[in-house]
C-alpha cells in the first residue's frame, strides 16, 4: 500500500509516499481502506521540532512510528476475529497514529465511529482533531450555558470546532479572528466577530466567563481584563517553555481569575458527540485545502505556515 513515511524528524521534505506493507487487523481492530486523511498541527509538530519535548514518547532520535498522519475517513474492509462493533462495508472516521495511508488498523474501542450522514470522507476526516481539542480543552470550563465566551484564534482548526461547540452548550460566544477569516468564521453561527486587526477585544469594556485561546497567541496577562471576576482563560497551545505553565501556578492561589491549559484528549463519546452533531446541523467542518496523497510534502508547508483557515486534508483514495 502506499503511505506517507518519515524515518528522521526534520522539515516537510523528509516526509516521501512510499510502498510498505498492507497492515493485518488484530483480534480487536479493523482494517481500514481510507479514503481520506489530513495534516494537523500536530502532525506537523511532531515531526519538525515544535514538540520536540514529545520526542521522550515518540522516539528521541528518529521517529518510532514513521507513517506519518492522525485523522482519517474510509470504509471497513475487514475486521479481526473479536471485532463485533463494525463490519466490512462500514464507513467510519476517526483518530489513529499511521493515518496519512492507504490502510490502516484501529482498535474497535479506539476513536473510531461510523461516519456522520451526509458528509464526504474529506469532510468527515476534518472533523476529528479538531472538535476532539476543543472538547477537552474547554472542559475546564463547563458548563458553558449562559456563559459569555471569547474563542480566540477562531480560525484554526481547534478555533473553528470550539465556536461551533460553544454555541452548542449554550454559550454566547464572540469569535476572534483577523480580516481574511472573518465571512468564514461568521458563518459558524458565533453572537460576535471581532477583527483583531482592527479592534482589540479586551478594550471594548465587555468581561467574559472564558478566554479560550484556541491558537496559543494571546496570553493569560493580555486576557486579563477581559474577564470577569471568577474568569477562566484557558489556552490550548501547551506552551512548554513559555508564559502559559507560569500563569496557571500564579493564578492558583492569587486572584479570582484562573489560567488552565488545555490537555487535549482523544475520546470515542467525543467523536459520537460531534458525528451527531453534525447530523443535526449544528457542526461542520471547515475545509481550506485538499491535496492528494502526493502532494504531502506541499500540505504540509503550508500547514507549517500557521496560517490555514480550519483544515487541511489528504485525498488518500482516488
Ligand atoms: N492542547 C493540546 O493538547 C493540543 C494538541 C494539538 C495542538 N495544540 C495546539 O493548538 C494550537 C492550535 O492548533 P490548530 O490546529 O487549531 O491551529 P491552526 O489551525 O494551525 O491555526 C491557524 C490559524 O490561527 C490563526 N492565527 C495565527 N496567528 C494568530 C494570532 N496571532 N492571533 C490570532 N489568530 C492567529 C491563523 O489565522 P490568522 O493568522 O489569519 O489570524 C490561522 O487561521 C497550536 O498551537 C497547536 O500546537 C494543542
Amino acid at each position: 500500500m502506499r503511505a506517507v513515511v518519515h524515518e528522521s524528524y526534520g522539515p516537510p521534505e523528509v516526509l516521501e509516499v512510499k510502498d510498505v506493507a498492507k497492515p493485518e487487523p488484530e483480534e480487536n481492530e479493523v482494517l481500514v481502506r481510507v479514503h481520506a486523511s489530513t495534516v494537523t498541527r500536530s502532525d506537523t509538530g511532531l515531526r519538525n521540532t515544535e514538540y520536540f519535548f514529545s520526542r521522550a514518547f515518540t522516539g528521541l532520535r528518529r521517529p518510532k512510528r514513521t507513517i506519518a498522519g492522525t485523522e482519517l475517513a474510509g470504509v471497513v474492509e475487514a475486521v479481526g476475529a473479536g471485532a463485533t462493533e463494525f463490519g466490512p462495508g462500514d464507513e467510519v472516521f476517526g483518530f489513529k497514529g499511521g493515518a496519512n495511508a492507504e490502510y490502516v488498523c484501529v482498535r474497535e474501542s479506539g476513536v473510531l465511529a461510523p461516519k456522520p450522514a451526509g458528509l464526504t470522507f474529506e469532510e468527515a476526516a476534518a472533523c476529528v482533531d479538531g472538535p476532539l481539542l476543543a472538547l477537552t480543552c474547554m472542559q475546564a470550563a463547563f458548563p458553558l450555558e449562559g456563559k459569555r465566551v471569547v474563542v480566540y484564534g477562531a480560525s484554526g482548526s481547534i478555533g473553528t470546532a470550539s465556536v461551533q461547540l460553544a454555541k452548542h452548550f449554550g454559550a454566547h460566544v464572540t469569535a476572534v479572528c483577523d480580516t481574511r477569516s472573518v465571512d468564514v468564521v461568521r458563518s459558524l453561527g458565533p453572537d460576535a466577530v471581532v477583527d483583531y486587526l482592527h479592534e482589540d477585544f479586551t478594550s471594548t469594556g465587555e468581561t467574559y466567563d472564558l478566554v479560550l485561546d484556541a491558537v496559543g497567541k494571546h496570553s493569560f496577562r493580555r486576557s486579563r481584563r477581559a474577564l470577569s471576576p471568577g474568569g477562566l482563560y484557558i489556552s490550548a497551545d501547551l506552551g512548554f517553555l513559555w508564559h502559559g505553565p507560569l500563569a496557571v501556578l500564579a493564578t492558583k492561589w492569587v486572584g479570582s481569575r484562573k489560567a488552565k491549559i488545555g490537555i487535549g484528549k482523544y475520546r470515542k463519546d467525543d467523536l459520537l458527540l460531534v458525528k451527531e452533531l453534525v447530523e443535526a446541523g449544528e457542526y461542520r467542518p471547515v475545509i481550506d485545502r485538499t491535496y492528494p496523497l502526493e502532494e504531502v510534502v506541499e500540505a504540509n508547508r503550508y500547514v507549517e505556515t500557521r496560517q490555514k483557515i480550519g483544515n487541511v486534508v489528504l485525498r488518500v483514495a482516488p
